[in-house]
């Protein structure tokens, strides 16, 4: 069965795009039912209207509750029938009111191996603590920041002339292959929870 994912972007969307291109080359069964972005500007809406997918700014207005606007994501997901939420560079934190709405269902991308650095500028944190590897991780989404089980982790060596930006490059290519393979996992079933960790059978 095709599921329908739905994608949240705050910014250029390049883990969208392998998600795009891994579809589009036949490695990943699913269908991209909505991408939903918190920022009007997002590059990665234009990414999504050029492959033909729905693309929609729910704009956060000053007065709107973390509740009310979660609400808001909630309702134009199920409108679209979603079955799974992959984060992608979504910059905003998600209360309970999204988290509750799709226990289970709800993937993040992290340019770490969680359960070090999490937050912001992750890649700046490896680096200044002096970690020699450093990675991406693709997790479940839970209700603390970046602490979910975890799909799939990859590897990344940090070099002595590493810059924020060279790192960050180098993470990324990583993200752009885990991504799309641990949305395959998880929407090919067979795994449960076992504690904090996610077991394939
Ligand atoms: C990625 O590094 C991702 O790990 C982090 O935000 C960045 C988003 O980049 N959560 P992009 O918008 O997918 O290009």
């Amino acid at each position: 069965m095709n599921r329908r994912l739905g994608i949240l972007i705050s910014g250029r969307g390049s883990n969208l795009q392998a998600i795009i291109d891994a579809i589009a080359a036949g490695r990943l069964e699913a269908t991209i039912g909505v991408v939903l972005s918190n920022r009007p500007g997002a590059a990665g809406l234009e990414r999504a209207r050029a492959a033909g997918i729905e693309a929609v700014c729910v704009d956060p207005s000053p007065s709107a509750s973390r509740h009310e606007y979660d609400a808001a994501l909630v309702r134009e997901l199920q409108a679209r029938r979603i079955d799974l939420v992959c984060l992608a560079g979504f910059m905003r934190l998600l209360g309970p009111t999204f988290i509750d709405a799709f226990p289970h269902r709800i993937l993040n991308i992290h340019p770490s191996l969680l359960p070090a650095f999490p937050g912001l500028h992750a890649q700046r944190q490896a680096i200044e603590h002096g970690v020699r590897i450093s990675g991406a991780t693709v997790h479940l989404v839970d209700a603390d920041l970046d602490a979910g089980p975890i799909v799939l982790q990859a590897a990344v060596p940090v070099l002595a002339d590493d810059t924020e930006e060279t790192l960050a490059a180098r993470i990324l290519a990583e993200e752009h292959r885990i991504y799309p393979e641990a949305i395959g996992i998880v929407l090919g079933g067979g795994w449960s929870i076992a504690g904090r960790r996610f077991v394939r059978s």
